[in-house]
């Protein structure tokens, strides 16, 4: 029993380090920790790969925003991607369903998402 029990203490320890691992971002960007906050947070209705096919996607009205979509993506500006990431789709005009998280993320975590986001999409604001 007592060997059971020290074998999965030695099997969490090994995940928990496996986690703690994962390659820190590179130094210079600030990311933060967008990406894993955005599989916590996000993945569920805008897809592990940010193209709008979570699973909980289509149980909403509205389609959860594909984050890959740099035609659309480009005409969005970093205030208003993190405004709507801050205070919810109702704050910005957008569905409901698209909740805030300004409780839930600090704001420089949210800053990171919206520069994660930039990636996913690879564009910036244009027009
Ligand atoms: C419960 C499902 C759900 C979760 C969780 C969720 N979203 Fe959304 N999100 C939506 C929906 C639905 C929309 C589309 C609203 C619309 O088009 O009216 C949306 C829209 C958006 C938009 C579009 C804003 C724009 O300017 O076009 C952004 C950015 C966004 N979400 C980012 C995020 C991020 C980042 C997270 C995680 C921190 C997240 N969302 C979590 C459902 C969700």
């Amino acid at each position: 029993m007592k060997k059971r029990f020290l074998t999965s203490l030695g099997v969490l320890t090994f995940i928990i380090s496996a986690f703690a691992a994962k390659p820190a971002l590179a130094a210079g960007d600030d990311l933060g920790n967008a990406a894993n906050n955005y599989q916590l947070y996000c993945s569920m209705c805008h897809g592990r790969d940010g193209d709008g096919k979570g699973q909980l996607a289509e149980t909403l009205e509205v389609p959860p925003r594909n984050h890959t979509d740099a035609a659309y993506m480009s005409k969005r500006t970093d205030e208003q991607l993190f405004k709507t990431i801050s205070e919810g789709g109702e704050a910005t005009g957008f569905n409901s369903a698209m909740p805030a998280h300004k409780t839930i993320l600090h704001e420089d975590e949210i800053h990171g998402m919206v520069k994660y986001l930039r990636q996913l999409c690879n564009c910036k604001h244009t027009s």
